[in-house]
């Protein structure tokens, strides 16, 4: 068996390249390390296959003599939300042409068993109904989540015109070890690990009762193993932990001093996915529970020493266009 793993220098991405590898699965990554970093693949030298090459290259794309793959995993994406208001372009760029290029691409797999898209929750954007099922609305609230919807709808239609077996995968909230430490403002963990290392209060937006489906990366992992693997073709199954925390649950957990920083618009009070749909056809259950998860990050807080260190000042500063436009 053969796959390719697009991101898989990134976070989500290297934790599907371990569960490959681990099945025995000849892995293929590409990605241009633009976030992703080779030290989140070092654990596999000499039984993978890297490609630094920007899927948004098509002709740089189509010169690698890939050869069939019988699973392509399209993890790469630009995938923080904030910058997305300053940098449009570089989304659409990355996350619809990449898909596009990564679809052209599945065409010309002979075997292929299954493309299986990253897609993200953020398509619901502010959602009338908790969970929140996979016919729910789409209203993306900002350009990361447009750009990652339209590279669904890409997705899904070329499965039907080209008969390609697509399944889109909506991930909730992932986080786990190798969470992201770019120089962007990002998602929660990332800042809180970093802030709590350097013993600076941990930056709560909004009064923190806000919830999110936080998801523990393994589970995550093993959802779109068992999508890749299913005789389903054409589906969209949410990806969720089954339950909603608060972030005043995890800055709880985690400990430290608090500071609080305005709420951000466009972005929902909860997040909580419906994971009926995915526990019924694909057999799949979340195992890690969110303390466990929680405690896994602190075991391994060592990653986010050189992470970059936010407060309240800088934390403005780079979400200014965002208020602007947003509110
Ligand atoms: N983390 C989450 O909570 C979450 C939620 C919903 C959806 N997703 C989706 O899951 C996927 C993986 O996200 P992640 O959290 O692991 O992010 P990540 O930034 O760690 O991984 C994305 C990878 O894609 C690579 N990449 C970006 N642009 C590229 C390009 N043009 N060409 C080649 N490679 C490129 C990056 O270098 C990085 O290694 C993304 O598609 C993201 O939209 C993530």
């Amino acid at each position: 068996m053969k796959a390719l793993v697009t991101g898989g220098a990134g976070f989500i991405g290297s934790h599907m390249v371990d569960f490959l590898v681990n099945q025995n699965i000849e892995t293929t990554i590409v990605d241009n390390l633009v976030n992703g970093r080779l030290e989140n693949l070092a654990q596999h030298s000499g039984k993978i296959t890297f490609y630094n090459v920007d899927i948004s290259n098509k002709s740089a794309l189509d010169s690698v003599k890939f050869g069939n793959f019988d699973f392509i995993f399209h993890f790469a994406a630009l995938a923080d939300i904030v910058p997305s208001i300053d940098n449009p372009m570089a989304y659409h760029a990355a996350n619809v042409e990449g898909t596009l290029n990564v679809l052209e691409l599945a065409k010309r797999c002979s075997n292929l068993k299954k493309f299986i898209y990253a897609a993200s929750s953020s398509c619901y954007g502010i959602p009338k109904q908790y969970p929140t099922p996979e016919e729910t609305a789409i209203q993306p609230q900002y350009p990361y989540a447009l750009t990652k919807r339209i590279g669904e709808e890409y997705a899904l239609h070329w499965g039907k015109v080209y008969n390609i077996p697509v399944i889109s995968t909506r991930f909730f909230n992932v986080y786990g070890p190798r969470h992201r430490t770019s120089g962007t403002y990002g998602a929660v963990f990332g800042v809180f690990l970093a802030q709590l290392i350097n013993k600076k209060p941990l930056t709560i937006v909004g009064d923190g009762f806000q919830t999110r489906d936080f998801t523990f990366v393994t589970d995550v992992v093993e959802a779109c193993y068992k999508a890749a693997t299913s005789n389903f073709r054409n589906e969209i199954f949410n990806v969720g932990s089954g339950n909603t925390y608060s972030v005043n649950q995890l800055a709880e957990l985690l400990g430290g001093e608090k500071t609080y920083i305005p709420k951000r618009p466009g972005e929902p009070d909860c997040t909580f996915a419906d994971i009926s749909k995915i526990t019924s056809m694909l057999d799949w259950q979340p195992k890690v529970k969110f303390d466990e998860g929680v405690k896994l990050m602190l075991d391994n807080i060592d990653f986010w020493k050189d992470a970059p260190v936010w407060n309240a000042k800088s934390i403005e500063q780079a979400t200014s266009t965002w208020f602007e436009k947003l509110s």
